[in-house]
């Protein structure tokens, strides 16, 4: 399995994977605006033309006056046949070094549901990040969001 910067060809493939694998979904508009606009941040893992897990990224966009630039992670996801051999680990560092060097990102910040025991592996004890928060109703069925971030300041 290929770990690969996303392309503009590559946008209906990882819709198609997010639409498998999670109920937070966007339109393509939206993946094509990630794609235009941080055109280095977002990946996909492809194995012999498939796209088998993808990582949608962004810096965002309305920091105050005086506050670092962050990055933000949209959406991380990998087919069920493919998961536990790294995949999610390997695009959540493509995407956060990009985030450092190219934006000189000061940290990476994402929301995940409170029962993902899956992605909170990865986030929290892979990867390092903490919970800086705890979103209300966040998602569409009303389950509670923590707000993650992880500091990039060792890859400025
Ligand atoms: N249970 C506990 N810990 C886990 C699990 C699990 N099922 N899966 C991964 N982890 C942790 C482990 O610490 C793992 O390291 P290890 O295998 O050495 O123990 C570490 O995460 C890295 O795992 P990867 O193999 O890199 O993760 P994978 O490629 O399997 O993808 C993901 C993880 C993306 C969460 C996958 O399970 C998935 O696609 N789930 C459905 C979609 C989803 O929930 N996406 C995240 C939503 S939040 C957001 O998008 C911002």
């Amino acid at each position: 399995v290929n770990i690969r910067l996303a392309r503009v060809d590559d946008l209906t493939g990882m819709q198609a994977c997010n639409l498998h694998n999670l109920p937070e979904n966007y339109t393509l508009k939206y993946y094509m605006y990630h794609a235009l606009t941080w055109p280095q941040l977002s990946y996909v893992a492809e194995d012999e033309g498939k796209i088998v897990g993808y990582i949608l990224a962004k810096m965002e966009e309305d920091v105050p006056e005086g506050e670092e630039p962050h990055g933000h992670v949209t959406s991380i996801s990998v087919l069920r046949s493919y998961r536990r051999l790294g995949l999610a680990k390997r695009l959540m560092i493509q995407s956060q070094e990009a985030m450092a060097i190219v934006y000189k990102a000061a940290y990476v910040s994402l929301h995940v549901r409170k029962s993902n025991r899956a992605a909170l592996g990865l986030y929290r004890d892979t990867l390092g990040f903490t919970v800086k928060d705890i979103e209300k109703g966040y998602y569409a069925d009303g389950e509670d969001a923590y707000a993650m971030r992880l500091s990039l300041k060792h890859l400025a």
